[in-house]
């Protein structure tokens, strides 16, 4: 039976593809699962992916992952850089995070230097665009096999 990964996303990330694609590029979060559920195949993996604009039903998202999911990719947004109720949840987590972010975030304004949820993931992939999301579906392949 192939193990589950919750691929959680953060506020705005429902526009994706409409929005600042100069920074975001134009691929849709549907386009994001379907990759995501390709590499999953290769490697055992099944996906659910899911998105809220609202700091709480991640918290509640995260709580449904430790009896549902091995694994944890998130992508918090702008959470990444305010939520310590996102890290919190995230610590009730016993498998493997791993944080995507699609732009660089080290490249950007100061205030999206800093995210409490780096603090909790096994690995940080940022600025690779959506492929990032891909990236992470593999080594979480490689942490689980
Ligand atoms: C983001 C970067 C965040 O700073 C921003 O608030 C987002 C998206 C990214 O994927 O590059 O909404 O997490």
């Amino acid at each position: 039976m192939s193990k589950t990964i919750y691929i959680l996303n953060g506020p705005n990330l429902n526009l994706l593809g409409k929005r600042q694609p100069e920074i975001y590029g134009h691929d849709t979060l549907a386009d994001v699962e379907a990759n995501c559920a390709k590499v999953g195949q290769e490697n055992g993996l099944s996906v659910t992916l899911m998105q809220s604009n609202h700091e709480g039903e991640i918290v509640e998202m995260i709580h449904a992952a430790r009896d549902n999911a091995a694994g944890i990719i998130i992508n918090p947004a702008a959470y990444s850089h305010t939520s310590v109720a996102i890290l919190d949840a995230l610590n009730t987590f016993e498998g493997p995070v791993l944080e995507v972010h699609i732009s660089n975030i080290h490249k950007r304004e100061e205030f999206r230097h800093h995210s409490f949820v780096s603090a909790r993931a096994e690995g940080v992939i940022a600025g690779c665009g959506v492929n990032g999301y891909a990236l992470a579906m593999r080594h979480m392949g490689t942490l689980l096999s």
